[in-house]
């Protein structure tokens, strides 16, 4: 297996980083994952999507997940929603163990999940009401909600109405208007332009820290998991298991100035070596990824 030194640089902690991390482990523990492992048979044959996956997550902790594409990150996700069963190992929230969907877990995912026919009140009175709060009561807490993510101009506006960032804010609301222990996100940023995803990681980090809530977060971008987490979760591909769990030493409160910073730039090459291993030039691997190209053309000009 390859099997890199590690870089010291993004095991080194400010005294501060150090403190907050211990108060972090101090806290509760909301989500448990205990040696989880998910098999999918089909006609192609057996998938061993996800092996021995253990880790816990504390109370207001933010954590993201990242790994190649197929190493099992929605999978974890929708197993841990109860939207998937699980072959081997547990998950306890509160130390119950998870059997079903549930109140207490936040779904947001990429794609945009509103319901198109209800306004954004409606989409995130949703909730509540189904929870079996009154009419006005739902609406009161869903205003609640809107008023969080700065939509309180478009309460009465339809999905179609909205940017793809809004969308999102909705789906924020409507997921926190159940009261979750815990929200769930997959690639939540993924489908918006490099710009307003930025404006998104920082009100994401505003509302995390603004109330009681645990968020376990996917994503495919290394700076956004650094950006946000307090921890980053590594999984490999084939089978997806974890590689490594990094405590990220960038100081908070954080900003974009600090992409830069000798704490970010290590941890950046760090998950770089985990995720891009550097690829034998001529091996199968690199055929596979960068196809040889034959030339096609007459034109004695060299474009480069
Ligand atoms: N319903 C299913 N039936 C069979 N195999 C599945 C099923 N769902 C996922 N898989 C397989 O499990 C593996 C993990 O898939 P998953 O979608 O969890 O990966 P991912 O890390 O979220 O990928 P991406 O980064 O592209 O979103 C893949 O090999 C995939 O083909
Ligand atoms: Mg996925």
């Amino acid at each position: 297996m390859h099997n890199p030194q590690p870089i010291p640089g993004y095991l080194l902690q400010s005294p501060e980083v150090r403190a907050r991390f211990e108060r972090l482990q101090q806290r509760e523990v909301i989500l448990e994952v205990k040696d989880l492992g998910k098999t999918f048979d089909s006609a192609q044959g057996e998938t061993v999507a996800l092996r021995n996956i253990n880790f816990k997550t504390h109370r207001r902790e933010f954590v993201c997940v990242i790994g190649p594409s197929g190493c099992g990150k929605s999978t974890l996700i929708r197993i841990l929603a109860g939207l998937e069963s699980h072959t081997t190992g547990e998950v306890l929230l509160d130390g119950k163990p998870v059997d079903g969907p549930g109140p207490d877990r936040g779904m947001v995912f990429q794609g945009y999940t509103l319901f198109p026919w209800l306004s954004v009140k409606q989409n995130v009175m949703f909730g509540p009401e189904m929870n079996g709060h009154g009419k006005l009561q739902a609406e009161r807490e869903a205003r609640q909600w809107i008023d969080l993510v700065g939509l309180s101009k478009f309460v009465d506006a339809y999905p179609h109405q909205l940017s793809g960032g809004m969308k999102q804010r909705v789906a924020i609301a409507r997921a926190l208007a159940n009261q979750p222990r815990i929200l769930l996100m997959d690639e939540p940023f993924g489908a918006l332009d490099a710009q307003t995803r930025g404006k998104m990681q920082a009100h994401m980090l505003d509302i995390w820290k603004n109330i009681d809530i645990t968020v376990l977060f996917i994503t495919h971008d290394l700076d956004e998991a650094i950006f946000l987490a307090d921890r980053i979760l590594v999984l490999k591909a084939h089978p997806g298991e974890v590689q490594e769990l990094i405590e990220v030493p960038v100081p908070r409160p954080r900003h974009t100035g600090q992409v830069t910073s000798a704490e970010f730039l290590a941890t950046r090459a760090r998950l770089e070596e985990l995720i891009h291993p550097p690829v034998q030039p001529g091996s199968a691997e690199e055929d596979e990824i960068r196809p040889q190209v034959f030339r096609m053309t007459n034109v004695e000009d060299n474009v480069e």
